[in-house]
């Protein structure tokens, strides 16, 4: 029996090209059009931030949103990425600000990111009402983050709910903390405000509310779903998430193998393929020219690294690690931005050892590009990590990575042993444990095979073989969906055939 497939709206506070700050706007940029590329009516709905209302081409308005509370009025546009229909909630209240999706110029959060994401979560709930104001109603509302973590919430409230709710946990160490007071204005009944409603440690927790209203929970890889169950990587939600396990899903990101393809990207001087990799050191001495980095001697590797420069993400342990490093001849490009106690640790380490190591303090997607192609080995000891995509680009460019055996990094890299180069499984370097002495330990083994050019060949092309695509995660999610609607799965099985 043929099943209708339920319609789905993607909420997201950002979806690539348009605005990024880190992997949700890569998996928002690519999951939706691989859903569509699977026949699934698929929308997104994004912020309408100026970047959206500037480079989204032919939007026109659908809709007029009332005020209500704290949340002003707003209107809903209608245009399209790509192939994705895309919903845009205008509010030049809001929206309408020079400075990033969640923070201003001077890098603080925008201090009234309650409003702004309570008002974009009750418009994407309003989409899976009954009362949905277009003639598109969402059957499924498929949220990300706690930007969207009170959409499950309205629609639980409703009371005129027709969407199931499925929330993506892209990182539970940001939980969008609001004080209790603001709960009547962002008009949440007094009634959420409870240890099994949205109430965390006194305040209100937009994701601890789609946690526990949504119908369905997942998040980006199955080794991150296991570890959130517990601490510490629970975040102090692990206990509801263990709770709710039999609807928690893990569903490993994928990558869009267009925009990262080492034989199409126009940021490299010259495009290489796994059969070309000579072509590759094209790339490596551009990257060195571009940052300073005096050609590494003979034997002697360049790592690199694009990150947000947070505890999370290790990058301390790199620079603790860097005497050891430099000793083994390891030179080092960073790009990265985040935390200033990192970015200077880093800036003085390039100043002690200039042309070897270099650092770059911004973000720029095509030195990310050179860096993943041009790199020996890429860096990513991630004390934890939901999934992480670089890893994944990296292998794709034969750039091996070196990675903590955490989340997506576990699941998306296979240690290189003589193994698993053998049998072709072989995809970078796996340690066990976050510190100093287990990262050098990696980066030894994988200079030791880097110094057997013939292995080194075979493990960069194993690597490149592996398909990160989105269509693996796309089919999973299209499950989860279809078991989350069956209503519409019904309602299509009772329809008369319209030929025998
Ligand atoms: P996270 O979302 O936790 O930051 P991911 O590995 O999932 O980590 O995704 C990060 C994305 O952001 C990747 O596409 C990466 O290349 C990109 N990125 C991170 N920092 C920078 C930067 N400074 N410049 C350019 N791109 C960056
Ligand atoms: C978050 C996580 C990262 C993941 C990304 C996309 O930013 O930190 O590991 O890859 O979301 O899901």
């Amino acid at each position: 029996m043929k099943h209708k497939p339920p319609r789905v709206l993607f909420a997201t506070p950002e979806a690539a090209p348009v605005v990024k700050t880190g992997g949700l706007g890569d998996v928002a940029g690519a999951l939706p059009a691989a859903l569509r590329r699977l026949g699934l009516d698929v929308r997104m709905l994004l912020p309408g931030y100026p970047a959206v209302l500037e480079s989204l081409e032919g939007l026109r308005r659908v809709a007029e949103i009332g005020a209500e509370g704290m949340l002003p009025g707003s209107r809903l546009l209608r245009g399209r990425v790509g192939e994705v229909p895309v919903y845009v909630l205008e509010s030049a209240e809001l929206y309408d600000r020079a400075g990033g999706p969640y923070a201003g110029p001077d890098g603080q959060d925008w201090p009234d990111n309650d409003r702004r994401f309570a008002s974009f979560g009750r418009v994407a709930a309003l989409l899976g009402r009954e009362a949905c104001p277009l003639r598109w109603r969402a059957d499924v509302l498929h949220c990300n983050d706690w930007q969207t973590g009170l959409a499950p919430a309205y629609l639980h409230f409703a009371g005129d709910a027709h969407a199931a709710s499925l929330i993506t946990v892209h990182n539970l160490a940001f939980q969008g903390l609001f004080p209790s007071e603001r709960l009547a204005g962002l008009r949440l009944p007094a009634a959420s405000f409870d240890m099994h409603g949205l109430e965390f440690h006194g305040r209100i927790s937009f994701l601890k509310a789609a946690l526990y209203y949504a119908n369905a929970i997942s998040t980006v890889s199955t080794t991150y779903a296991r570890e959130i169950q517990s601490e510490p990587l629970g975040f102090g939600l692990q206990g509801l998430l263990a709770a709710r396990a039999g609807v928690l899903h893990g569903i490993l990101n994928g990558i869009d193998s267009q925009t990262w393809n080492p034989s199409t990207d126009r940021a490299l001087p010259l495009r290489y393929g796994p059969r070309s990799l000579i072509r590759k050191s094209a790339s490596r001495e551009a990257l060195c020219r571009r940052m300073g980095i005096d050609r590494p001697g003979a034997g002697g590797a360049l790592a690199g690294i694009v990150s947000r420069l947070t505890h999370q993400k290790g990058v301390d342990l790199v620079i603790d690690a860097l005497p050891a490093l430099r000793a083994r001849g390891l030179s080092l490009a960073v790009l990265g931005r985040g935390d200033p106690e990192l970015e200077r640790s880093l800036t003085e380490a390039s100043r002690r050892w200039p042309g070897a190591v270099a650092v770059q303090i911004g973000f720029e997607e095509p030195l990310a590009h050179l860096i993943e192609a041009g790199a020996d080995l890429f860096l990513m000891p991630s004390r934890f990590e939901p999934c992480g995509l670089n890893q994944m680009y990296s292998q794709r460019y034969g750039t091996p990575p070196v990675v903590h055996a955490t989340g997506g990094l576990a699941d998306s890299v296979v240690d290189c042993t003589d193994e698993t180069l053998a049998d072709g499984t072989a995809g970078g370097f796996v340690f066990e444990a976050p510190n100093v002495p287990a990262l050098v330990g990696a980066v030894e083994r994988a200079l030791e095979l880097f110094g057997q050019p013939p292995r080194w060949r075979r493990l960069q092309r194993c690597a490149m073989a592996k398909d990160f695509g989105w269509e693996r995660a796309a089919r999973a999610y299209a499950d989860l969906y279809r078991s989350l609607a069956p209503r519409v799965a019904r309602s299509a099985a009772r329809r008369p055939r319209s030929r025998p």
